[in-house]
């Protein structure tokens, strides 16, 4: 059984490793030239050599009459559409975001959100249809976007190198959300929220942040652990337990394993116990209650997790590259 995990799991990395692979070969044959060798500097003019060369942003936006792109904003002063170039008109936005979040923005927070966060704020007219930069195919770093930032700064608004180099507290939270993404492969943390959630319902088993069912570990402080024991309990989930939440099956005074009405053996996580029963938390929706006078003992079986096995089977390499993203950035106060 282990050689199997095994083997999924080399699968998995070697499926990993040719899609970043083919997002690179895509992105160089596309035109992604020019910023081939060492980092970029943190300046208007590294930053240009990104938009216009590996950040692909003129593939969708021109900047004035600079580029032939249409379908997205225009990033320059442009007809009447676009009063304000970009530098000052993230001014407006900035003001926008404040009265829309509570949060006192500036000019380059906002710039900084729309290329760590570009879902958070749509430009009115155009559908959410950003490119996560910092995801495969573009795969910016967070040096590079720091040098975009301070070329959309140059855009009629104010360069201001220190400020990107010494964030506020907001734009160092759109900061950690590039890092993270980088760190696990360039994945995207709000889609991986919407998966943790949603799509995979790891929420039936997962506290975080208040929010989900307390079978499994509360998550909020994961992010803590690191991108390896995060992945290998995805991956692998009996290759080690968190403390606590160990598997247990129940024997019966036949010395046999127990079984409830439904024919499920009774095997999962320890809810509770007192002195006349346990309670079994089977998986996310059945919990089994026995009394200690009809069993003999408790086993642990380190073989299996109540955390299912399969889990990856059910992901893309994307979706398993977005969750570790996201689950990489709950550093919170564990609940
Ligand atoms: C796939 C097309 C696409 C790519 C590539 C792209 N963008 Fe965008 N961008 C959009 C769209 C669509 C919007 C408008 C919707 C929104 O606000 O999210 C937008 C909005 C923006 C805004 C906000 C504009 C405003 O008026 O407030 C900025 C700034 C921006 N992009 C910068 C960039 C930069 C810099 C890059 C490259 C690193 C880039 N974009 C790459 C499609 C793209
Ligand atoms: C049926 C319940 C169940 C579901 C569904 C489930 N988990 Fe778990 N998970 C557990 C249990 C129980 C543990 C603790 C035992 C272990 O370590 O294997 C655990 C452990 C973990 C850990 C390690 C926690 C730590 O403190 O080190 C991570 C990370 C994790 N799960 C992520 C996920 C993600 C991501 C999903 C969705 C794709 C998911 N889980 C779905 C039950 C579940």
């Amino acid at each position: 059984m282990h050689s199997v995990v095994g083997k999924v799991f080399i699968l998995l990395v070697v499926i990993l490793a040719a899609f970043l692979w083919i997002g690179n070969a895509v992105t160089n044959l596309t035109g992604g030239e020019k910023t081939a060798g060492g980092p970029v500097d943190i300046s208007p003019e590294g930053g240009e050599t990104i938009f216009w060369g590996k950040g692909r942003c003129f593939t969708c936006h021109s900047i004035g009459d600079k580029g032939s792109a249409v379908r997205c904003p225009n990033l320059g002063q442009f007809g009447e559409k676009f009063p304000l170039p970009i530098g000052q008109r993230a001014v407006e936005r900035a003001h926008a975001r404040e009265k829309a979040t509570g949060l006192p923005y500036t000019a380059t927070d906002y710039l900084t959100e729309s290329l760590a966060n570009p879902s958070a704020y749509v430009v009115d007219g155009y559908k959410n249809e950003m490119a996560i930069v910092y995801a495969p195919p573009i795969s910016l770093s967070l040096g590079e976007i720091k040098a975009v930032i301070s070329y959309l700064q140059s855009q009629g608004g104010d360069v201001d190198i220190n400020i990107i180099k010494n964030p506020s507290e907001i734009a160092k939270k759109f900061y950690d959300r590039i890092a993270a993404a980088s760190a696990a492969g360039g994945g995207d943390p709000g889609n991986g929220e919407k998966v943790f959630f949603e799509g995979l319902n790891c929420a039936g088993c997962h506290t975080l942040k208040g929010k989900g069912k307390a079978l499994g570990p509360d998550l909020s402080a994961i992010g803590l652990k690191g991108v390896k024991p995060i992945s290998e309990a995805i991956l692998q989930p009996a290759a080690s337990f968190t403390p606590g939440y160990e598997t247990y099956t129940v024997i019966g005074k036949d010395g046999k394993e127990k079984f409830d009405n439904d024919g499920r053996k009774i095997s999962g996580v320890k809810i509770s116990e007192d002195a006349e029963s346990v309670e079994i938390g089977i998986n996310a929706d059945v919990k089994a209650r026995v009394l200690k006078s009809e069993m003999k003992e408790l086993v642990m079986d380190k073989n299996k997790s109540v955390m299912p096995e399969d889990l990856i089977e059910a992901m893309t390499v994307k979706d398993y590259q977005d969750i570790l993203a996201f689950l990489l950035l709950q550093k919170g106060e564990a609940k």
